[in-house]
């Protein structure tokens, strides 16, 4: 790699690695008695500022998530771990990835729960996004998670594009063909 640029400063991946623990009480749970979702991504949200605005160094705002599939149930009880580091940074946004684990402290069984990635977006005083450090990358692992990161925004650019030409047939018989095999009835 050459030699770093100013004025920005770099900054490595450790520097802003964050981690949260927070035991699940019984009113973050639902009526089956499981841990809300939304407990769950009001948590990841948490950690995904911190460690975006301690790498940014300025106030940062969530502009989208990638992905929130819950793998497992968390019950009430258990200690969540919320795991997070910069994956990528662009010019004004980077991408925290967090990796959520529950842990039984009776048990010590660890389930893996999810991984997402938060797109961060730093802003400076005036509410205007504010370019953030460069990223150091000093192992495999985060160049990996770089280039996955890299990847993963080409790929939703494709699908953004894809999905904004999701028209419907002005031909109202072709519609009633294509929804043919759907659980669903075109009322007359
Ligand atoms: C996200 C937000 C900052 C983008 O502002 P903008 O004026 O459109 O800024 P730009 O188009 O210059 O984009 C700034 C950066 O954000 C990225 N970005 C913008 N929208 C994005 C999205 N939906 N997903 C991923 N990245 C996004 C851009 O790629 C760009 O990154 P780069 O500078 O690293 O290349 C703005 O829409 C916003 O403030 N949204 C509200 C965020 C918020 O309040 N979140 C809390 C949840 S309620």
């Amino acid at each position: 790699m050459s030699a770093l640029p100013n004025p920005l400063p770099y900054k490595t991946v450790c520097f802003s690695e964050t981690v949260i623990t927070e035991l699940m009480i019984p009113s973050y749970s639902n009526f089956g008695g499981k841990i809300h979702g939304g407990i769950l991504l009001s948590l990841m949200d948490k950690v995904a500022y911190v460690c975006a605005a301690k790498h940014a160094g300025n106030y940062c705002v969530t502009a989208s998530i990638d992905t929130v599939d819950f793998l497992q149930p968390v019950e009430v009880g258990e200690l969540v771990s919320l795991m997070a580091s910069v994956n990528y940074v662009g010019n004004t946004s980077l991408v925290v990835g967090i990796r959520v684990i529950s842990e039984n402290i009776k048990t010590n069984i660890v389930n893996h729960t999810n991984t997402s990635y938060f797109t961060m977006v730093a802003k400076d005083e005036n509410n205007k996004p504010v370019q953030v450090p460069g990223l150091i990358l000093e192992n495999r692992v985060q160049v990996r998670r770089f280039i996955e990161a890299r990847r993963r925004k080409e790929i939703k650019q494709n699908y953004k594009q894809e999905v904004d030409e999701i028209t419907m047939p002005d031909d109202y018989l072709l519609c009633e063909q294509l929804l043919t095999g759907e659980r669903c009835l075109i009322a007359q």
